[in-house]
């Protein structure tokens, strides 16, 4: 069992899916936790659920990653903390001839550039031995046609994590990004609304594993990033053996 007893996570992307799940199990691990997403309804209700869970507070802001200020703001609020998860984004699948010099920026802004501040401007206010979690995909290694842009993100932040181990590593702090592959979230309701159940069991055909992951799944990764101090600028595939499809 990993435990993270007197650490405080705070989740960007806290309100659902992966971020939700890894703020709950990382309370079951003994941390404290912060939140934040778009939605103020739905974070203060995933709030109101986890300080009932947890017997303990949960404070929880409502702002969008894209917003820089908003983001430096809350994480000098919950100063000092040990641990940022990054999982709060947003990227529309295109197809390659629908994109625009507007909406790649804005993906980019979203998946790529929100994180990377979020983590640049949390440095001061992040204990020695902490670590920052961010999230990839799948796409970066294994293309899906019309998802170019997911691809060119995801593989931006496996990137990133490596050299950033590099600056973060000074401060005492460690850098990871999980790689999910299909994980059973909100975001595949909202992604795949008509065809999300087909979509599932065609990629389980193919996986190793046979099925589609979980958010408790990703959860266990999150936390066994942040609990283990040796583990540094990795890229962790959370995919049912999805890069060993031939
Ligand atoms: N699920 C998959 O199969 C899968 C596969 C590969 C990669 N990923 C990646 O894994 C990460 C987590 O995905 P998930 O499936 O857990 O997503 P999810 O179920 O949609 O949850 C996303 C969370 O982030 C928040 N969020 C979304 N856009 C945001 C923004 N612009 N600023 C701040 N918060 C934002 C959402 O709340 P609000 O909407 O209220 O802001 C929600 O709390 C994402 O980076 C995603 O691209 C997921």
């Amino acid at each position: 069992m990993f435990r993270l007893d007197g650490k405080k996570v705070v989740v960007i992307g806290g309100s659902a899916g992966m971020g939700l799940a890894t703020a709950e199990l990382a309370m079951e691990c003994g941390a404290d936790a912060v939140i934040a997403a778009r939605n103020p309804e739905r974070l203060a209700a995933a709030a109101q659920r986890l300080a009932a869970r947890g017997d303990r507070p949960v404070p929880w802001q409502a702002l969008a990653i894209e917003d820089r200020p908003a983001v430096a703001a809350f994480l000098h609020t919950h100063a000092p903390f040990d641990h940022l998860v990054l999982p709060g984004s947003t990227v529309k699948p295109l197809r390659y001839d629908e994109l625009s010099d507007a909406n790649a920026r804005e993906a980019f802004d979203s998946k790529f550039w929100g994180p990377f501040w979020a983590a640049y401007d949390a440095r001061a206010s992040m204990r020695r031995g902490g670590s920052v979690v961010f999230f990839s995909g799948v796409a970066a290694e294994r293309p899906v046609k019309g998802y170019v842009l997911g691809a060119c993100i995801n593989g931006a932040l496996n990137a990133a994590v490596r050299s950033l181990a590099l600056e973060f590593g000074p401060l005492g702090l460690r850098c990871n990004v999980i790689a999910p592959s299909l994980v059973d979230t909100p975001l595949l309701d909202a992604l795949h609304a008509d065809d999300k159940d087909e979509r599932c069991r065609a990629l389980a055909a193919r996986l190793p594993v046979g099925r589609i992951g979980t958010a408790g799944e990703a959860a266990m990764a999150a936390v066994f990033l942040m609990a283990n101090g040796y583990i540094d600028g990795q890229v962790l595939g959370l995919d049912g053996g999805h890069l060993s499809i031939p």
